[in-house]
């Protein structure tokens, strides 16, 4: 039995300590890179059908949108068995307090009967926020752990916190 990531990662305009920047590679999708490196786990990136925009600031005013209508968007590509895993990681980064809305597009697809997963969130200062409690929601049946909180501007410097994670 092998492992899985499914995570959420957003590239484009984003803010580091107060300042906007543009990033090729979002802060999860790095932390998820690492999760690969150490366990050899699949990679499963949940994108949305229609991008979400660079600009940061239009990006926030569409997620909050969506997350007002507690909306579920479409998903360029969706997976719907995760039968040969039993551990999944599940990454994404905080947004308005939770998941952003197309991981629980995907999420709601999956059956979580009997797999451990192991949550990660990257964030500008409010962790994981409310998103533990949806998990519980998300992947009935699960053994979720204990979950991994990294700002997003430090995922460069957090590679051990993340191997120490992995082994707990
Ligand atoms: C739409 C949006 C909403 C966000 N909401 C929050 C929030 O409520 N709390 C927080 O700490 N950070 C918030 N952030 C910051 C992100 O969680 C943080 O920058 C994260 O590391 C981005 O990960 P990514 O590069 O993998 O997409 C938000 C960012 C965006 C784009």
């Amino acid at each position: 039995m092998s492992d899985l990531v499914i995570y959420f990662s957003r590239s484009g305009e984003n803010y580091f300590g107060g300042e906007l920047k543009n990033i090729e590679k979002g802060n999860t999708e790095v932390i998820a890179e690492y999760i690969q490196e150490f366990t050899s786990a699949d990679l499963f990136k949940v994108e949305p059908a229609v991008e979400y925009p660079a600009d940061y600031m239009e990006c926030i005013d569409v997620a909050k949108k969506e997350q007002q209508k507690d909306a579920r968007p479409e998903l360029k590509q969706s997976l719907d068995d995760i039968s040969s895993y039993d551990t999944v990681y599940i990454g994404f980064p905080n947004w308005w307090g939770t998941l952003p809305m197309p991981m629980f597009t995907q999420l709601e697809k999956l059956d979580f009967n009997g797999k451990t997963v192991k949550p990660f969130v990257t964030h500008e200062g409010s962790g994981f926020g409310s998103s533990q409690k949806d998990l519980k929601k998300l992947c009935q049946g699960a053994d979720i752990k204990n979950g991994l909180s990294i700002p997003g501007a430090s995922v460069y410097d957090v590679k051990d916190t993340v191997k120490a994670w992995i082994d707990e």
